[in-house]
């Protein structure tokens, strides 16, 4: 991004570092959230699990493309998407609810209580 556009951002009051870290931290949920719905597919059972299969891989796409375009906001603002893994987990605001118990009910409601959390996530940035 350019001097004029980081300097429109600026006159709103917003400092650009603390942005690009709260865009990091939205970019580590993503990606938890990318692996936990796509893991989610793959050891769902009961039912119906087809249906709830077909469901999370949409999401999972979903959070994959969304950590694509945090990126691509990080980087157009001058900062580094996490470089490292490991990262996410100290960035994360979210969390990763790790699918341990496969019963499709259980996931949904994980992945539930993930979706309400990005939800603040982005509006507390936008704040
Ligand atoms: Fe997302
Ligand atoms: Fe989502």
């Amino acid at each position: 991004m350019g001097t004029k556009g980081r300097a429109i951002i600026e006159s709103f009051g917003i400092k650009i570092p603390e942005l690009i870290t709260l865009l990091n931290k939205a970019f580590a949920d993503e990606w938890l959230a990318y692996y936990q719905y796509w893991l989610g597919a793959k050891v769902a059972v009961g039912m119906p699990r087809e249906a709830v299969v077909a469901e999370l891989l949409q999401h999972s796409n979903d959070e994959l493309r969304h950590a694509g375009m945090v990126a691509d906001r990080i980087i157009q603002l001058g900062g580094t998407p996490l470089l490292e893994p490991k990262e996410w987990y100290d960035f994360t605001n979210c969390g990763y609810d790790k699918p341990d118990n496969p019963d499709v009910r259980v996931l949904l409601e994980q992945n539930i209580k993930g979706e309400q959390c990005a939800i603040s996530v982005y509006e507390n940035i936008m704040k």
